[in-house]
């Protein structure tokens, strides 16, 4: 892939209305859930992010029909749960986690053999959380080195449903079970130790399947799903991304005299941790027209240039806003004081390490910060960072987003070493936020 540097200088103020792309794990999950519905699935608003692409071209390696029809709008034609075909070849899943962890889970239970690669990120990723609970329904998995990528899956003849207790907060474990339960007998549990984003739960239900939440222990969740559901086609509106509005919601927030609206955005209580952060620091944040779109909550988020207060914030918010640290990170530092993030030891294993990634990123531009075992301690500049420095994107790309919001509010021009992995999550994500007046170098080499 052609590395695409930029610069990032002082912008004057944000205004405007946008729309941010459509939501990355509604996006993976609608693909996944229509491939096993009999019949055609229609899904409006699909993130067309290189994440999302490759898990389309996943699903019609397994076996289904998948076919853009215009901009965000694409058909899925099932052939039904149990009719996964083999792939002829191994499956490159990119960049995406999401993608290749939920897909290991659906193919655990077909008499089917996969095989999963993805690039030099994602190879670095852990897989065995996923691997080893899936070995309970008959699969066989094999990982390089029992725990990253490629990975052989044998999925199961017979497939057992499976009772699997999370060790970690993380959605995508849950996903995983959930969707080995779906092709085998009788009744799959999933507990989680704390709540954790519930689009597939909410989607399954949508299209049919029999899924029941209920409390469990010190404030976790466990999930029932009945095995072997007819599931029926749906039309489905994928809600744009809260987790890339993040990005335009910061940037106005510590770029003075901006207001900007994000329109239809989803503000799913288990995905808004941001919001209720960024409000704690003093951030205007108003969410107008709450309404609900295809069974999830979605939201105009109007956010006006504020001075932000440095924060200790509660670890328990975390699994609502995992993704969103990054850009909270460059919040810490324009704010007054200081910040402690703990209780993140997640962030060392999504597509970076991001709590060095962004601890690297602050430093070089003149951001006081420590590097903690679970978090870092941001100084805010209670105003612009000094900037000057260059952000290594290390592949990920929230780092490189985080990276361009940061150089928006910097007394020095901030470089950016490759803005490429943006595409992952947030096509035209550059665009988006010149419309809204931010400025670029002129030197700056341009991305397309
Ligand atoms: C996701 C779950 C989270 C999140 C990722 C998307 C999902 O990962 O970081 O971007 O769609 O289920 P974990 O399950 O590893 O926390």
């Amino acid at each position: 892939m052609t590395t695409r540097p930029v610069t990032i200088r002082p912008s004057k103020a944000l205004n405007g209305s946008i729309r941010v792309p459509g939501d990355k794990s509604i996006s993976h999950r609608a693909l996944m859930f229509g491939a096993l519905a009999a019949g055609e699935t229609r899904v409006s608003g699909l993130l067309e992010g290189e994440d999302v692409l490759a898990t389309a071209a996943a699903m019609r390696a397994l076996g289904a029909e998948v076919e853009r029809t215009g901009p965000g709008d694409w058909t899925v034609y099932g052939r039904g749960l149990g009719a996964l075909i083999e792939p002829d070849r191994p499956l490159d899943m990119g960049n995406a986690g999401t993608g290749v962890r939920l897909l290991m889970g659906l193919v655990a239970s077909h008499p089917i053999r996969t095989i999963f690669t993805g690039d030099a990120s994602l190879s670095r990723r852990p897989m065995a959380r996923v691997a080893t609970p899936l070995t309970q329904c008959g699969a066989a998995i094999d990982l390089r080195d029992g725990e990253f990528l490629p990975a052989v899956v044998a999925g199961a003849a017979d497939p057992l449903p499976l009772d699997y207790e999370v060790p970690v907060a993380s959605a995508q474990v849950k996903s995983a079970i959930l969707l080995a339960g779906l092709n085998a007998p009788g009744t799959t549990i999933v507990t989680e130790p704390v709540p954790t984003r519930d689009h597939s739960e909410r989607l399954l239900a949508a299209f049919g399947a029999e899924i029941a939440t209920e409390e469990a222990d010190k404030g976790g969740r466990r999930i029932r799903l009945t095995g072997q559901p007819e599931l029926v086609p749906q039309d489905i509106r994928v809600p744009a991304d809260i987790s890339s509005a993040a990005f335009p919601i910061v940037a106005a927030l510590i770029t003075p005299g901006s207001e900007v609206r994000i329109e239809r955005a989803g503000v799913n209580p288990l995905r808004d941790g941001i919001l209720t952060a960024l409000k704690l620091m003093g951030g205007d944040v108003e969410l107008e027209n709450r309404r609900e779109v295809g069974g999830e909550p979605v939201a105009d988020i109007v956010v006006r240039a504020s001075r932000l207060e440095g924060i200790d914030l509660d670890p328990i918010i975390a699994a609502s806003m995992i993704d969103e640290f990054p850009v909270l990170f460059v919040a810490a530092a324009c704010a007054r004081g200081r910040s402690r993030f703990t209780g993140l030891e997640e962030l060392r294993v999504k597509e970076s390490d991001r709590l060095a990634a962004m601890a690297a990123a602050l430093s070089a531009n003149g951001v006081a910060v420590e590097e903690h075992t679970d978090g870092l301690t941001v100084t805010g500049c209670d105003g612009p960072v000094p900037g000057g420095g260059t952000v290594d994107p290390r592949l990920d790309h929230r780092i490189a987003m985080a990276g361009y919001v940061m150089g928006l509010a910097a007394e020095e021009a901030v470089a950016i070493a490759d803005m490429a992995p943006v595409e992952t999550s947030f096509p035209g994500f550059t665009q988006t936020m010149q419309g809204l007046g931010a400025n670029r170098s002129a030197g700056a080499k341009h991305e397309s």
